[in-house]
């Protein structure tokens, strides 16, 4: 197993990246309403990354991918292309996922989004994904496995009565976009790799509504939807692993974060201690 350990060097690199892409969020949220295309949101998002932070869209052309974002609505799982004639409307969840490359390193992240007025269940759904994201968070620590972290949200999910995507999973992040190791988010306590202060990696949990069972569209090759069409939700970040717990390095300004995270350090609130 290849996994890179950064060096504090590599590290400003990733908190640099992390944070532009997590700009990138909090700049898209007041464009995701009802009647706007995802091809729009590309664009508002394609522009702002080259534009105004100077940095690369990496999903654009990465292995054929054809725009800067991905776009996932409803029963879409993850990949969702964006599209002039696909328009969001009141109901809807849509996840907007962000990963830009900046001085050469990479920073992924996505949350969801709710369209005009949305129904209690999927606001379960949501609210629950991103609580599983928090609970994988908690268990980074040195020591910890990556097991664990699959372990709580798989518990979660479960508990829940819904189900965790197996096919797709986080991963190691640096200079390459997809990196070793893989991050499952399903398991068992202290099995799989172990966790060692300088490896970045990201959580990305996919959380279904129905059965876990994904479909891979065969028009398009790349978005990824669930077999029984009951939506599924994903909330995204990249971290890092350091002595004391981890770094959210993706932490948005406006994301308040559950009192359990306490061995969680924002960059954020570093840089403005
Ligand atoms: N951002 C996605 C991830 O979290 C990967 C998108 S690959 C693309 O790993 F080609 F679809 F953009
Ligand atoms: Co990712
Ligand atoms: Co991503």
């Amino acid at each position: 197993m290849k996994v890179h350990i950064k060096t504090e060097e590599e590290i400003e690199k990733m908190r640099i990246a992390g944070r532009l892409a997590a700009d990138v969020l909090e700049m898209i949220e007041p464009h995701v309403v009802p009647g706007v295309s995802t091809g729009e949101l590309d664009r508002i998002c394609h522009d702002y990354m080259v534009n105004e932070l100077d940095c690369i869209p990496a999903p654009l052309n990465y292995k054929g991918f054809p725009k800067s974002i991905c776009t996932s609505i409803n029963q879409v799982i993850c990949h969702g292309i964006p599209s002039d004639s696909k328009c969001i409307k009141s109901g809807d969840i849509i996840n907007i996922d962000i990963t830009v490359i900046k001085d050469g390193y990479h920073g992924d992240t996505s949350r969801m989004f709710h369209v005009g007025k949305v129904q209690p269940h999927l606001k379960r759904l949501v609210d629950n994904t991103q609580h599983c994201l928090y609970l994988g968070i908690q268990q980074v620590k040195p020591g910890a496995t990556l097991g664990d972290i699959g372990h709580v949200i798989q518990k979660h999910a479960e508990q829940n009565y819904y189900s965790v995507v197996q096919e797709y999973c986080g991963h190691g992040i640096g200079k390459g976009f997809h990196e070793e190791p893989q991050v499952l988010h399903y398991g068992k306590p202290s099995e799989g790799m172990e966790l060692v202060a300088g490896m970045t990696f990201t959580i990305e949990p996919m959380i279904n509504a129905g059965k876990r069972h994904t479909k891979l569209s065969k028009f398009d090759g790349w978005t990824v939807e669930t077999k029984d069409g009951r939506p599924s939700a994903q909330f995204e970040h990249t971290i890092l692993v350091t002595e004391a717990g981890c770094e959210i390095l993706t932490l948005r300004s406006d994301e308040v974060l559950p009192d359990f995270l306490h061995n969680t350090v924002s960059p954020l609130k570093v840089a403005s201690a």
